[in-house]
């Protein structure tokens, strides 16, 4: 069973829709080897940090986009519909070994198209709008994360799903202008995880003492990777990509390259607050900094 911090919404039926945060999209495991999902790119005022907005550019309403879900060996059948009048989208998943001119292609404003592939490895895998400038367009949160469930189900655990990413411009009057230019040239304003600047600081994830804890880590960038860290813990795995033939053992810190997952395994064995970092504390202090609360 899944259970992450924001809203469980691990069912069987495609399920899609506009919370604040992302949301399980799938199918149920046991069920089907063909999965459907619908993405649809459009603008919506998100907030980014505490106070401030941005308009952004998203999948289906949110930053970052829906979780999505399917498993190993499944076909992904993805139909994305661009409600964005002004600029052609598309979507791109590391999870697929295709040809990208015939499966990432741009889909015109206005426009429907479907493509499909089969999610052959498992693992924790980024995918983002692939439009061109890609910077720009996965800098103004076109993005999310897409987990693969190995065919050899994983142990159970209480799972999470991290998307780090930052974003770049200037905060005036509680909005942030966001800029290509500045996503070019200067360091970002605000670092997140789950797309908002010290989400989890400001409302710690509970867990509950000693029972096993997976964290599904996505570096979505554009720019910047995760040196991701629990203060007070060590991992008793990290699987780069997610891939459990990945597995390394005892790992305090795990550089995520910026378009890269990984799984983190670890459990608490003492109550407390545990906060979890991008280590490089430059990038750490502009919000890509939450708290565990372990009781
Ligand atoms: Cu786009
Ligand atoms: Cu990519």
């Amino acid at each position: 069973m899944i259970s992450v911090p924001f809203a469980a919404l691990w069912v069987r039926l495609l399920i899609a829709g506009a919370i604040a945060v992302p949301l399980m999209v799938g199918v149920d495991l046991a069920a089907a080897d063909t999965v459907a999902i619908n993405l649809v790119a459009k603008h919506q005022k998100v907030k980014v940090a505490p106070g401030v907005k941005m308009k952004a550019w998203t999948f289906n309403g949110t930053v970052p986009g829906p979780v999505l879900r399917v498993r190993e060996g499944d076909t992904v059948e993805v139909t994305l519909h661009n409600a964005d009048h002004h600029m052609a989208h598309s979507v791109d998943f590391h999870a697929a070994e295709v040809s990208p001119q015939a499966v990432f292609k741009d889909v015109a404003p206005g426009a429907t198209e479907s493509i499909s592939f089969v999610a052959r490895r498992p693992g924790v895998f980024m995918y983002h709008c692939g439009t061109s400038p890609v910077l720009q367009h996965i800098g103004m949160g076109m993005y999310g994360a897409i987990i693969v469930d190995p065919a050899a189900a994983r142990p159970a655990a209480n799972e999470t799903v991290l998307v780090q990413s930052e974003f770049y411009g200037k905060v005036k009057k509680g909005k942030l202008k966001s800029s290509y230019n500045a996503m070019r040239t200067q360091p970002p304003v605000f670092t997140a995880f789950n797309g908002r600047a010290f989400r989890y600081r400001d409302k710690p994830i509970e867990l509950a003492v000693g029972t096993p804890q997976r964290l599904y880590v996505v570096a979505a960038g554009p720019s910047l990777g995760s040196d991701f860290h629990v203060v007070g813990e060590i991992f008793d795995t990290v699987q780069p990509d997610g891939n459990p033939a990945n597995a390394m053992t005892g790992v305090s810190t795990y550089h995520v390259p910026a378009g890269g997952g990984a799984v983190f395994e670890l459990s608490f064995d003492e109550p407390g607050s545990y906060p979890f970092v991008t280590h490089a504390f430059r990038w750490a202090d502009l919000g890509a900094l939450g708290l565990f609360r372990a009781a």
